[in-house]
């Protein structure tokens, strides 16, 4: 399970989460230190994307230089939090193509209710990252990974800003085939299953719902 989740504790990161915990910062703010978090994330996450050579000409001499070696990705966010993640990715990776899975907590079970699906037609031949800020039971990442995989990627990574130790066991045993990647593992949960100290609803903060 350790080598299946990577936290990401470059300082840029870490210094931008404290400021979405905070919960003197508002929505707009939220907004940006979720772009600007997953917009590293996103550089970090892609560093195994493999490289061919191509011959080009500069305006001094023709040379040989790297370019990606032609591997086709798919965004997929949970909605709704997960879409505050999606444009940083894309502005990283224009190419590729976005699905999306509806996914809401029941407030009493705090199980994942199903809404929505729409994912790309051609998900076989690319690699998927999901997205959503929080893995906190796993409850929503569970199942939003076991519907995408009946679509049978060539892979998949699971991007989430918090992670609760909860989450990443329920994510970890039934999906171990899937890379966890996060910008910090917290303590737990509460009650109610929120993560603590966590940085509250990414969902409500992201669009100003509360
Ligand atoms: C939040 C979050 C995850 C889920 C995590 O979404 O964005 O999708 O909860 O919790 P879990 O790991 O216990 O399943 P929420 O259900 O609040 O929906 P929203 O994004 O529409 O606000
Ligand atoms: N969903 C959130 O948005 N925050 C949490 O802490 C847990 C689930």
């Amino acid at each position: 399970m350790e080598n299946q989740v990577t936290v990401f504790d470059h300082p840029l990161i870490q210094h931008k989460l404290t400021f979405m915990r905070d919960k003197n910062t508002g929505s707009k703010l939220f907004r940006e230190l979720v772009s600007e978090v997953s917009m590293l994330m996103c550089y970090e996450a892609t560093r195994d994307l493999p490289l061919k050579e191509v011959e080009i000409d500069t305006p001094m001499a023709s040379t040989t230089s790297k370019v990606i070696a032609g591997r086709k990705l798919a965004f997929v966010p949970i909605l709704r939090a997960g879409c505050g993640m999606l444009d940083a990715m894309l502005s990283m990776v224009p190419a590729a193509k976005v699905g999306h899975i509806g996914l809401y907590r029941d407030e009493i079970t705090h199980q994942p209710v199903e809404y929505y699906k729409k994912l790309p037609s051609d998900i076989s031949e690319r690699d998927v990252f999901v997205l959503d800020p929080m893995l906190a039971t796993g409850g929503s990442a569970v199942d939003a990974i076991t519907i995408i995989k009946q679509s049978k990627p060539r892979s998949i990574k699971f991007l989430c800003i918090l992670a609760a130790p909860e989450g990443i066991r329920a994510l970890t045993s039934a999906h171990p085939d899937v890379q966890v990647y996060c910008a910090a593992k917290d303590e737990g949960l509460d009650k109610n299953c929120y993560i603590l100290p966590g940085l509250g609803d990414a969902g409500d903060r992201i669009f100003g719902t509360k």
